[in-house]
């Protein structure tokens, strides 16, 4: 298990499995906010469409360059692109960040405090994730550069990969959580990504120090 996290491909692999849903979910949104073609479903987001855009589309650019980024073979044959890149990541991380609060401010909330409270500091702890990442490039301090990163990015996914718990739970029981049973499974759900985030940062200091 632990070999496997050691290596990086298979990591990158399962980060894109992970984030398939939320990725493609984002990107039906991109096309569907400015067409006019928001099911029932989605019209309450409709009060702030400006934002819905913006953090769908940055959804995707997070979702996607994370990925990319944790690569180790691409980071060390195209370092240029992964400093462009790193930018582009950032940026959608802040933005995703801003019109998440921007939504949580414009939007009638479904959700129960726990969450609304769960979004507004993982926003906030998203942003000072990304402030500190650069800051350590800044430095050239690569390993806490590399760990800040990686908490940004557990912290911006866990979030929107809540899927791959509440769809099995579904399968099982037949009907989908719902209420408060559903933002505790949300909330658990984001601190064990966060957790994982935590996971792998140790693995990588510790491959590190072997090294
Ligand atoms: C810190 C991380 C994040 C926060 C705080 C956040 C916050 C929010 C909030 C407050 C909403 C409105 C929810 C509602 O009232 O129903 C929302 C919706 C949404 N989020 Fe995020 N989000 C985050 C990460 C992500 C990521 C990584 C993606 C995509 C890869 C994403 C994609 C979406 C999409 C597509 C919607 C609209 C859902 C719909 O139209 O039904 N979010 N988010």
């Amino acid at each position: 298990m632990i070999r496997l996290f050691a290596r990086p491909m298979p990591l990158v692999l399962l980060l894109v499995f992970a984030t398939f849903i939320p990725v493609m979910m984002a990107g039906v949104r991109v096309v569907q906010i400015p067409a006019g073609l928001l099911p029932p479903d989605g019209l309450r987001l409709g009060a702030a469409p400006v934002s819905h855009w913006l953090h769908s589309l940055a959804g995707i650019l997070f979702g996607l360059l994370g990925p990319l980024q944790f690569a180790r073979a691409l980071r060390a044959r195209f370092g240029a692109l992964h400093r462009l890149s790193g930018r582009v990541f950032v940026a959608a991380g802040m933005v995703m960040a801003l019109s998440g609060l921007s939504l949580l401010v414009q939007v009638d909330s479904i959700a129960t405090p726990l969450l609304e409270i769960a979004r507004a500091v993982f926003s906030a702890a998203l942003i000072a994730a990304l402030v500190l990442g650069i800051l350590a490039a800044r430095a050239r301090d690569r390993a806490a550069h590399r760990a800040w990163m990686i908490r940004a990015y557990a912290i911006g996914m866990g979030g929107a990969t809540v899927a791959l718990v509440m769809f099995p739970i579904y399968l099982i029981t037949g009907a989908p959580v719902t209420g408060l049973m559903s933002d505790l499974v949300f909330v658990g759900w984001w601190l064990v990504t966060i957790a994982i985030g935590e996971w792998i940062i140790r693995l990588a200091q510790h491959k590190e120090a072997l090294a």
